[in-house]
């Protein structure tokens, strides 16, 4: 029991003042659990709303490729500058010191590699995203794949009813129907039925058109940085996707098939949080880099 001797009697209620219950930072949040706010949190900082979130998952549809030959020594080095980690569990547990303390988004389903057509999703045991402390599953939607779209809404919803009973939140992945345009009436759909579903983050691509597919959609959207570009477009696509309602980047490629890694993560960690222009986040990349 407490000791009651020098007891203080309680006199700072805040009477006549209103509760002071702030909205959410993160978009669609609000009526949210406490365990999934706080994982929400880990990944969307808190100040800016948004999120570097580093991708590396790309192993585990295309093997080692390029920048990702060595886990150790191209992506390690990169963790201490990104919000938030994308990977496997096998990269996570083989690969990835968990002193490092970032938040992990766990790539959760499995499903083909390029080798052949996609043609099954399946999704890892939650229990096993719980003991790798994951703060998101990742799990892909394949819109408009006439053969996968039922079999990848399946797992996405079967993750969110996990992640509901666990408090784990879900990043739907919108994949690319190979027959579908790459446009903003496709990618708003794709979203739109990720956050349908229950999905708490979308991961998406940027578009001509971003700002409504951003608006339809109740929940954050990161953008996919998808194939190498020049470090000038990389950071001109960070910033316009940001500029037109991004919570964010999810980005892989463009940063470590960067002829910089670190500084290319550090300028688009710039541009999303700090609201660099394309120019001052070139400027910055050039800098570092010198
Ligand atoms: C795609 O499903 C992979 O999960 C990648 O995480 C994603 O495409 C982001 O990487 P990148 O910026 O290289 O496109």
């Amino acid at each position: 029991m407490p000791d009651m001797d020098g007891f203080r009697e309680a006199t700072n209620f805040g009477i006549g003042q209103a509760s002071q219950c702030s909205d959410f930072h993160v978009k669609g949040a609000s009526n949210l659990s406490w365990g999934m706010k706080d994982r929400l949190s880990r990944i969307f900082n808190p100040k800016t709303g948004k999120a570097v979130l580093l991708a590396f998952d790309h192993g585990f549809i295309m093997g080692p490729t390029s920048g990702l030959e060595r886990i150790d020594l191209n992506i390690v080095p990169l963790v201490q500058y990104a919000d938030c980690l994308m990977c496997t569990r096998g990269i996570l547990q083989s690969s990835i010191p968990a002193n490092v303390n970032k938040p992990i988004c766990l790539r959760s389903d499995a499903g083909t590699t390029i080798l052949t057509e996609l043609n099954r999703n399946v999704l890892i045991d939650v229990e096993d995203a719980i003991r790798y402390n994951a703060s998101a599953m990742a799990v892909m939607f394949a819109a408009g794949d006439g053969e996968q779209e039922a079999i990848t809404a399946a797992n996405l919803t079967e993750a969110v009813d996990l992640g509901n009973r666990y408090g784990i939140p879900v990043m739907g992945v919108t994949a690319v129907g190979k027959q579908m345009a790459r446009d903003a009436r496709y990618f708003a759909l794709a979203s739109r039925v990720c956050a349908e579903t229950g999905a708490s983050i979308v991961k998406t691509y940027y578009c001509e058109g971003f700002e409504k597919v951003v608006a339809a959609c109740p929940v954050p959207i990161v953008i996919a940085g998808g194939k190498k570009l020049p470090e000038k477009e990389a950071i001109e696509l960070c910033y316009k996707a940001v500029n037109d309602g991004a919570a964010g980047v999810d980005m892989g490629r463009n940063v470590f098939q960067s002829e910089n890694p670190t500084a290319m993560i550090q300028a688009v960690h710039a541009v999303v949080h700090e609201g660099l222009t394309p120019e001052q986040g070139m400027e910055m990349f050039n800098d570092l880099s010198k």
